[in-house]
């Protein structure tokens, strides 16, 4: 049985409605992340999950029985806030203590978890210390000692590492994972920083205006996203208008703005006639000079057929789809680039029109792009590396 289960919970705000039908379940142990934009509806059930707020419909059950009646301080959950909330006039140990206290527990015990939660967040020496004494990432740190102490059942984390700068943050991210599988605390966590939600979570609901995209795996979310929104939200994407013409065989045969026909992987929820984008990652666009023997691809772009699990294919290619070659292959021109040291992400700008960006790693030695703006090159695709997704 899950953990947590939210089961159709909406809140309104006046005539505004910040969170609409929403459900998910949490499983035990698992580190669950609600993703989304500024405004989208995570903290409010957030506060919803702790008891500072009730949903104006649907449930929320822990261990499935309804947290309905059972104010905010009764309920096993605990909040750590982005601001960290740590009380100034308190010492860290003290600060670590103040659940314990409250709930009662004998001095001997409490000591002895203070202690204890001190060592897991890497603070015993600072144990002493007031929070003006001590740097951010640490003050984050005393926050989180503060939510575990008490091993509440879940640990909700609202942006915790928001106001860390990136070097710390990243640090912090990798503590974090590590002090989760450690203590084995269920986590529900916010943030609007999708490297993050990747990073961290077993499970992510991508969120927009109140409700839930999509909830899947972080890798499952990459590379299959259900709509243009979460294509767009997680990680860079190009996203090329097209329409549905025909589908067979586990292909879909496209007709995309500018490109003509373009084949794709086929999905079950698709028909013809949908309109919507081929969504296509950057790094899976290969782009190469003009001039160069022999393109990027076999049979002129559009596919060595061959696929992960059976890299033999391409010494003996089935079937072009469809009676035609792929064609996922187009002549442009590199617009512009962005270099950021391990790889280069190239604009280039078909010659139909259509703005495509490609990534290269620079992997050459002392090479640090290829191309300069205003070459001529050869972008392309394997027939599969996109996927389709309807409006
Ligand atoms: N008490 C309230 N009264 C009126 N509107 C509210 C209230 N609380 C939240 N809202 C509105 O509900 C929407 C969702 O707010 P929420 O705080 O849940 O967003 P969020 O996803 O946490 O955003 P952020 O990433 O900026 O923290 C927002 O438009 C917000 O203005
Ligand atoms: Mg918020």
């Amino acid at each position: 049985m899950a953990l947590l289960e939210i089961r159709n919970i909406s809140r309104s705000f006046g005539a505004f409605t910040a969170v609409k039908d929403v459900s998910f379940d949490v499983s035990s142990g698992e580190f669950f992340t609600l993703l989304g934009p500024s405004g989208c509806g995570k903290t409010t059930i957030l506060r919803m999950i702790a008891g500072f707020d009730l949903p104006d419909a649907g449930q929320i059950l822990l261990d499935g029985r309804d947290l309905v009646a059972t104010p905010a301080e009764r309920r096993p959950i605990h909040t750590v806030f982005q601001s960290y909330a740590l009380f100034p006039h308190l010492t860290v140990g003290q600060n670590v203590a103040f659940p314990l206290r409250m709930a009662g527990v004998n001095e001997t015990e409490l000591r002895r978890r203070v202690a204890d939660t001190l060592e897991q967040v890497h603070l015993a020496e600072l144990a002493e210390h007031y929070p003006h004494e001590i740097s951010g990432g640490q003050k984050q740190r005393v926050a989180l000692a503060r939510g575990l102490v008490n091993r509440p059942r879940l640990l909700l984390l609202d942006e915790p590492l928001g106001a860390l700068d990136l070097k710390l943050r990243e640090e912090m991210q990798l503590e974090l994972i590590k002090l989760q599988r450690e203590v084995g605390v269920t986590f529900v966590f916010v943030t609007h920083a999708q490297p993050e939600a990747l990073a961290l979570s077993h499970r992510i609901a991508v969120m927009n205006q109140g409700r839930i995209e999509q909830l899947d795996e972080p890798s499952r979310l990459y590379s299959f996203p259900k709509n243009r929104f979460v294509a767009d939200f997680i990680g860079n994407c190009n996203l090329l208008e097209a329409g549905v013409v025909e589908g067979q065989d586990g292909l879909l045969r496209l007709q995309a703005a500018g490109l003509g026909e373009i084949l794709a992987p086929a999905r079950e929820d698709v028909n013809v006639g949908d309109k919507g984008v081929l969504a296509l990652r950057p790094e899976q666009v290969r782009i190469g000079a003009a001039d160069a023997l022999p393109p990027p691809f076999p049979k002129g772009g559009g596919g060595d057929f061959a696929t992960p699990d059976d890299p033999g294919a391409s010494e003996n290619p089935p079937q072009p789809p469809f009676g035609k070659g792929g064609g996922n292959s187009f002549p442009g021109t590199v617009r512009d680039f962005l270099y950021v040291g391990d790889v280069t992400t190239y604009q280039v700008t078909l010659d139909n029109g259509q703005e495509l960006a490609a990534l290269r790693a620079n992997d050459a030695p002392g090479r640090a792009r290829f191309f300069e703006v205003g070459d001529r090159v050869t972008v392309s695709w394997a027939w599969d590396a996109g996927h389709f997704v309807r409006d």
